[in-house]
């Protein structure tokens, strides 16, 4: 007998009247039309089920403080990076805590169920770390949220910020983080990509560096995050994130970087809703969008995920903790439109930022965590195109959220009276 079984499910691979069986906390069964007893019985009803979404870059210290202690105007990343600044000293432990719960809760209601947050260790308080800490352990039972340790300042540039990182780090943040591209000079960009990686490699820790997030094709700190990531052994553990400057190298240097950064297995981290908003803001017309080369980095065989990065903060006004909406502005920005290259934009919200943060028994496979979503779409192409609602989130084998089924009920003359948005997908009928 399971806990939980969830028949006629259609899974991210497009195999169709699939039935998963839970128990313990883990999946048991993953067979075509199996029926068991089950303390609870879930229909999927031919819709899609989905490991949950991950969110491989974010800012839960920022997130929800949008107009707090005042709007960006110009809507740049200095600005925010300034207007954070400001905000800075006015943090308690006790509005972070609540700002980042409370965000928590809106991400298991969209099946987000795994997060890479960001912490900024600029201000030797450590008030963002404490919080943070405690927000991990607040959320254990529901959400895997690993912490990086964020110099925003410059690891070098702020005084004591080295210092603080360490600290952090000691109080047991999981990951180093870094911003090489704000440092004074590009040799103190790349002295802080070796520093950084030297301390990963030292504690036994992941890389996590705001890379290159900038118009500039001069910067280039992946080329030395990728050198050092071989250097100290740290291959498959070390993320670039942003690496936006990539989307305005020369193609020729690019030729040569890719195969480095496959050969490093660097996690590229891209993220589009923050890209294409804060990049290209030098540029008159043409604009540039800023994304990172998506679908040549895949092509190369380097892990690409696509990150939130920001929800109502300094440096972004929207967002509602919706993968899909990632996944969505991505293959946009990315021109992905192929079947195949859509589907390859759904895997960079669940396996591929599953594979980036190292998680432990992610995915639909016997064995694996009870962890799924099952949403309102018939694939993930569906998924995307509707950034389908999220029926039931499950987690340890225990549905955490639910949501009705959305459709409208239209009066029209001599016309059927009921919208489901996913009745819509292509079935191979009308011409
Ligand atoms: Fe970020």
């Amino acid at each position: 007998m399971f806990d939980l079984l969830i028949t006629n499910a259609t899974l991210p691979d497009g195999r169709t009247g699939m039935s998963i069986g839970a128990r313990g906390g883990r999946i048991e069964a993953v067979e075509a039309g199996l029926t068991a007893e089950a303390g609870e019985v879930i229909d999927a009803g031919g819709l899609l089920v989905s490991p949950p979404f991950v969110d491989s870059h974010f800012h839960l210290d920022a997130t929800l403080s949008l107009g707090m202690p005042r709007m960006n105007t110009s809507g740049t990343l200095l600005e925010g990076i300034a207007l954070w600044g400001e905000l800075k000293p006015l943090l308690t432990h006790e509005g972070l805590v609540e700002r980042a719960l409370r965000y928590c809760d809106l991400a298991v209601s969209r099946g987000l169920l795994a997060i890479r947050s960001h912490v900024d260790v600029s201000d030797p308080r450590l008030l963002t770390v404490e919080a943070l800490l405690d927000v991990r352990e607040r959320v254990k039972p529901y959400i895997d949220l690993q912490l990086v340790a964020f110099p925003q300042d410059g690891y070098f540039r702020a005084p004591g910020a080295a210092e603080a990182l360490e600290r952090a780090l000691d109080m047991g943040v999981d990951v180093v983080g870094g911003i090489p591209h704000f440092e004074r000079t590009m040799a103190d960009g790349a002295a802080s990509v070796e520093a950084l990686c030297r301390i990963a490699a030292d504690r036994g820790l992941r890389v996590d560096l705001h890379c290159d997030e900038s118009d500039d094709p001069m910067s280039r700190h992946i080329e030395t995050l990728a050198q050092q990531a071989v250097r100290f052994g740290l291959q498959g553990r070390v993320a670039g994130s942003h690496l936006t400057s990539m989307h305005s190298m020369d193609n020729y240097y690019v030729s040569k970087l890719m195969p480095l950064m496959a050969e490093a297995d660097i996690q590229a981290i891209a993220n589009p809703l923050i890209n294409i908003t804060l990049q290209g803001r030098h540029d008159s017309y043409p604009k540039r969008r800023g994304q990172t080369r998506v679908p040549e980095l895949m092509a190369a065989g380097i892990n690409v995920s696509f990150g939130h990065d920001c929800v109502m903060d300094p440096w972004y006004s929207l967002g509602s903790g919706d993968m899909l909406e990632v996944a969505h502005m991505a293959l946009h920005v990315g021109q992905m439109t192929s079947r195949e290259a859509i589907r390859s934009c759904f895997d960079a919200v669940t396996v591929n930022p599953a594979k980036a943060l190292g998680l432990e028994g992610y995915g639909l496979e016997v064995g694996c965590k009870a962890d799924m979503v099952l949403l309102q779409a018939q694939d993930t192409i569906e998924a995307i195109r509707l950034k389908a609602n999220r029926l039931a989130v499950i987690k340890g084998g225990t549905v955490i959220s639910r949501m009705p089924v959305v459709q409208a009920d239209l009066s029209l003359p001599g016309r059927p009276t009921r919208v489901n948005p996913a009745d819509y997908a292509p079935k191979g009928g009308q011409p």
